[in-house]
């Protein structure tokens, strides 16, 4: 059957991959998919990574947990594997924590019994023509989705350098049984803040949680 999904990203695949990155993911990325993570390990999410560079920083911080990244971007998804391998394209110790769902979220989560103590999603797609709105994926069905994933006390983090859409989605969370707080941290850095499309002068953070 058909998706009936509304799609949330853009391109699946941009500029074509060089020689390495596709050896990489032919034959890495089939070793590090989301399966059969032992229970009694912490877990985090991150949804749209984009290169990972945030990924890779929670997964070096955090050597103990399981780290899964979801992003459907196929040059986003072979950036960060060049970034985790070494020459003879062997994980490098800091990244084994790292596990990639190279696809919507969305179908991820429907699949698994995983909960986490952390979802991240730094600069989710804006779409910020009034036409695209429909796309945006921080709605109220997802939040609640995100919800039920949610180990006890975890905590949902957003992102977004987009004040309009940050309204948005407050607004959203508002229609959901989750609880929202603005909390005071440090801009962090991704390549999608450094491009700062929006023009504004920070991002702006949300923290929610059961
Ligand atoms: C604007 S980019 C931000 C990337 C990165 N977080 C950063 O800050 O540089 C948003 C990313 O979310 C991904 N994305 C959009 N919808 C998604 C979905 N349903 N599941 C997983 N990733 C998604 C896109 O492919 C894109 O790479």
């Amino acid at each position: 059957m058909e998706k009936q999904e509304i799609r949330t990203f853009g391109r699946r695949h941009g500029k074509k991959l060089s020689a390495r990155q596709t050896v990489l993911i032919d034959t890495v990325l089939p070793t590090i998919l989301p399966k059969n993570i032992p229970e009694n390990t912490g877990k985090i999410l991150e949804i749209g990574f984009g290169a990972g560079e945030h990924l890779r920083e929670i997964a070096r911080q955090t050597p103990a947990k399981i780290i899964i990244g979801a992003e459907p971007f196929m040059n986003g998804v072979a950036s960060l594997l060049s970034a985790i391998t070494n020459e003879s394209n062997a994980i490098r110790d800091e990244y084994k924590n790292i596990r990639v769902y190279p696809d919507d979220v969305r179908d991820f989560l429907r699949d698994t019994n995983c909960k986490f103590e952390q979802i991240w999603i730094l600069h989710p797609d804006p779409w910020p023509k009034a036409r695209h709105e429909k796309r945006r994926l921080l709605r109220a069905e997802f939040l609640t989705m995100l919800a039920a994933r949610l180990a006890p006390h975890g905590e949902i983090i957003i992102g977004t350098d987009h004040w309009e859409y940050f309204d948005w989605i407050k607004n959203a969370v508002a229609k959901t049984a989750l609880h929202a707080r603005t909390p005071d941290i440090q801009t962090i850095h991704t390549r999608y803040q450094t491009k700062n499309m929006a023009g504004t002068a920070t991002p702006k953070y949300l923290i929610l949680t059961n």
